[in-house]
């Protein structure tokens, strides 16, 4: 609660998240506009307030391209600022790995490094492929100290090791990851790979969990997101060893390998006091409901079908919330105008919905100052989305706020997609 009378100002909270926020309220309540020579006068108020969901977020991909320190702590501070407290940061994929592991070094010194990226964007299927390297990797420390700034700013890093697919800069640091043992290359082209981690053998899970012993100890992370998104699972099929395994484990469908392998690390975490989340299509074979997903292609009715099962749900539906889709594809009004909630969900259902990300992936964004292209202003309508009960949401309303949203990033150097996004 805050309260503003000519007595002076009172914030009132249950958390000290909730103080910091009361306080931000405060300093923009006396922010002077444009004019900074402007009087300084607080108005009176009386707010009492509190995020409608737990998890409000934005996912950053770099792996695909590596941004670097500033540009992360620069979205933490945007994340500050909008009372958002998830970072879900997506360190590892097929063209990068990024966070050193002194377990397995080779996972940056080869992983962290491709020799060209894919030309082309959202409407260019072409397999052009650029001839210039691209590198980067976080040591621990600076994982860490990136980590103590987002926790001080009452942001959680929700750090994501994707598995068993989207692995294909693992495999080329350690081709015995992959079940062909064959020596592949960091890959430039952005697909879904069939080079694929063989979790059916047991020296690769123990990697696995090595790794995220790693992650446990750089992040002490409440949860930690594994990955399972789009597993191609040719390579199990024609692989000895995985036919040996599923016969052990009693699977007859090699697609449960993909749960099975989710199941496993989730329990891996669970014994270390850690959650765990996977992307929805992770769930290949019934998943225990305490493995969180995230929704991200299917339509409302399995969103409905995810909360039947009783699990926490992380909406980030890709035509609405995937923000590094073009303005076209995905305005500002359609972000604003996609309920958290699908209105198909029954109130028991609707309860386990925990929140949502906006989501921004970098197969198409190559720099920093593109991704602040791609994130505002439509961050600003997840961060709504995330904290106001559906009878407060009014577009008409976002919409006259959000040019002071434009000055204020425009005076911390910060791009964003122009007043031209704002209808
Ligand atoms: C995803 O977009 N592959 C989760």
């Amino acid at each position: 609660m805050l309260d503003v009378t000519p007595r002076g100002a009172r914030i009132v909270a249950g958390t000290t998240a909730g103080l910091t926020h009361g306080l931000f309220t405060l300093v923009q309540l006396t922010d002077p506009g444009a004019d900074p020579t402007a009087a300084r006068a607080v108005p009176a108020v009386h707010v009492e307030d509190e995020p409608r969901f737990e998890h409000r977020g934005v996912l950053l991909d770099e792996a695909r391209y590596f941004m670097g320190a500033d540009a992360v702590r620069s979205l933490i501070d945007q994340l500050a600022l909008h009372r958002m407290n998830v970072l879900h940061w997506h360190l590892t994929d097929d063209q990068g790995w990024r966070m050193e592991v002194r377990a397995w070094p080779r996972l940056t010194e080869v992983g962290a490094r491709r020799a060209g990226s894919h030309e082309g964007d959202w409407f260019d299927e072409s397999d052009a492929i650029d001839p210039t390297p691209h590198e980067g990797f976080y040591t621990r420390d600076e994982l860490r100290s990136i980590a103590a700034y987002a926790a001080a700013r009452h942001v959680t890093i929700l750090p994501e090791i994707d598995v068993p697919g989207h692995a294909v800069a693992a495999i080329a640091a350690y081709p015995e990851l992959g079940c062909t043992g064959a020596t592949i290359e960091v890959t430039p082209l952005i697909a879904v790979h069939e080079d694929v981690l063989c979790v059916c053998r047991e020296a690769v899970m123990t990697m696995l969990e090595e790794v995220l012993d790693e992650v446990i100890d750089v992040f002490d992370p409440p949860t930690v997101h594994l990955g399972g998104d789009e597993v191609p699972t040719t390579q199990w099929e024609a692989s000895p060893e995985c036919a040996a395994r599923m016969t052990e484990l009693g699977l007859t469908d090699v697609a449960a390998l993909r749960a099975y392998a989710i199941e496993r690390l989730a329990g891996y975490l669970a014994d270390r006091g850690r959650g765990a989340v996977a992307w929805e299509d992770a769930e290949t074979a019934p998943l225990p409901a305490s493995i969180a997903l995230q929704q991200w292609r299917s339509t409302d009715a399995d969103v409905a079908r995810l909360a039947y099962e009783g699990r926490a749900i992380v909406r980030s539906p890709a035509e609405e919330y995937y923000l590094n889709r073009s303005l076209e594809l995905t305005p500002l009004a359609e972000v604003y105008a996609t309920p958290v909630i699908p209105t198909s969900l029954d109130a028991a259902q609707a309860t386990h919905v925990v929140g949502l990300e906006g989501c921004l992936w970098t197969p198409w964004i190559r720099t920093p100052t593109q991704l602040q292209t791609f994130a505002y202003p439509r961050l600003s309508a997840i961060a709504e989305l995330g904290w106001s009960d559906p009878d407060a949401l009014d577009y008409p309303g976002f919409l006259a706020r959000m040019p002071r949203m434009l000055e204020r990033w425009e005076a911390a150097g910060i791009e964003h997609a122009g007043p031209e996004a704002l209808r």
